[in-house]
């Protein structure tokens, strides 16, 4: 039986921190055995918020190290860098003709973007989203509220159909992107009276999907909310952050509810501990015993566990240029068979045909 196709990447704005990891990048290398897998680093979709060229180049590289580092096997993968994929351009262009620009305007990752680059807050009722619409319509082209990051999710949406992949690992903050992808999909399919993109899902082995919280009493750990502790921090840089992670003055009753910031410490701990150590720390929250400091020691230690085999690997995929080059020359090669296949496909449908 043929195995079943994956598809997942990570944008190119940076090392790889926690969040990447538990969302996204240890699913990856669990699946890579039982899955037709294409891993790729979203270096386009980097450039929807303009960085420096030079970081981006060396951001992608490093992401290759990292994916390899964390036990990507190039043999059993297909690791590629998305603009190696021409492909992916022209039927983005495509898909955009049946995607409307008022939904992509209501997707939150653009909204929550492109407030932070106008430098405005949350909305705190419809006007204020009349404002903003206003605004970006009104901006500056030098707020950098561009059409491309408007269009991100359409991007997307053809890195996933274009390889035709049934599961996207991906954290819980990229949901509502699949959801579009799913609902392109189906428009496209109906449109054309076809059966042609498969409407792909959320994969994490039957579990939730993840959202890896920040340390700082935060939500979510993020390169743009400046709280990420990184796969390759040295043990005493990551230590710091864990010591410094914020907390509250401690249970005074029995079994007292528990505060964000205590919460997020213990997903965290779920995450990287073991079971009976959770219990421990909760049995002794619980009973008011507890002392913060040795919960994040604990958690200090567990996380160096998992990052250390990592960060020892990762420079020595860096100096390997030649390998890299290798790697993702093969896995462009391999990823571009089906891209191309569907693409031509899609013309055809769209009735984009030779004389
Ligand atoms: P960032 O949010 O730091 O810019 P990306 O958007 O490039 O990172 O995320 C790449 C992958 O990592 C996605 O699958 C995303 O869902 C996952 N991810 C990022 N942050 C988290 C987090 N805090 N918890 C869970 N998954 C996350
Ligand atoms: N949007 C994703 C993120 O920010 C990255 C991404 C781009 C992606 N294309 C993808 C993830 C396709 C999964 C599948 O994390």
């Amino acid at each position: 039986m043929s195995k079943e196709i994956v598809l997942s990447g990570i944008r190119s704005t940076g090392n790889l921190h926690l969040g990447n990891y538990f969302g996204a990048l240890r699913n990856f290398v669990r699946m890579q055995d039982n899955y037709d897998c294409n891993f790729f680093i979203a270096d386009l979709h980097a450039l929807t918020t303009n960085p420096d060229p030079k970081q981006l180049h060396a951001s992608v590289k490093q992401i290759v190290a990292e994916y390899l580092a964390a036990g990507m096997d190039p043999e059993k993968v297909n690791l590629f860098i998305q603009s190696d994929i021409p492909e992916i351009p022209e039927l983005y262009l495509l898909l955009n003709m049946h995607v409307g620009i008022g939904e992509l305007m209501r997707t939150t990752s653009f909204k929550d973007k492109a407030r932070k680059m106008l430098g405005i807050g949350a909305p705190a009722n419809g006007d204020d989203e009349e404002a903003f619409e206003k605004q970006i319509i009104g901006a500056e082209t030098n707020k950098r509220v561009n059409a491309g990051l408007l269009t991100y999710p359409t991007l997307m949406a053809v890195d996933i159909l274009i390889q035709k992949a049934k599961w996207v690992p991906v954290g819980k903050d990229q949901e509502q992107h699949l959801e579009l992808t799913r609902r392109f999909a189906r428009r496209f399919n109906s449109f054309y009276g076809v059966d042609f993109f498969v409407e792909p899902q959320n994969f994490n082995f039957g579990a939730a999907a993840i959202k890896v919280p920040g340390l700082d009493g935060s939500g979510k750990m993020g390169k743009s909310e400046g709280n990420c502790i990184y796969l390759t921090d040295d043990p005493k840089t990551l230590t710091k952050k864990v010591m410094r992670a914020m907390t509250d003055e401690g249970p005074k009753e029995p079994n007292s509810p528990v505060s964000e910031p205590i919460q997020n410490l213990f997903t965290l701990l779920e995450l990287t501990s073991t079971p009976d150590v959770v219990k421990h720390f909760k049995d002794v929250y619980a009973d008011c015993s507890i002392r913060y400091g040795d919960l994040k020691k604990q958690l200090a230690e567990d996380i160096l566990k998992i990052t250390t085999p990592i960060r020892e690997r990762v420079n020595e995929y860096l100096a390997n240029d030649d390998y890299l080059r290798k790697v993702v020359a093969t896995g462009a090669e391999r990823a571009r068979v089906r891209a191309s296949q569907t693409l031509k496909e899609a013309r055809e449908i769209m009735g984009i045909r030779k004389f």
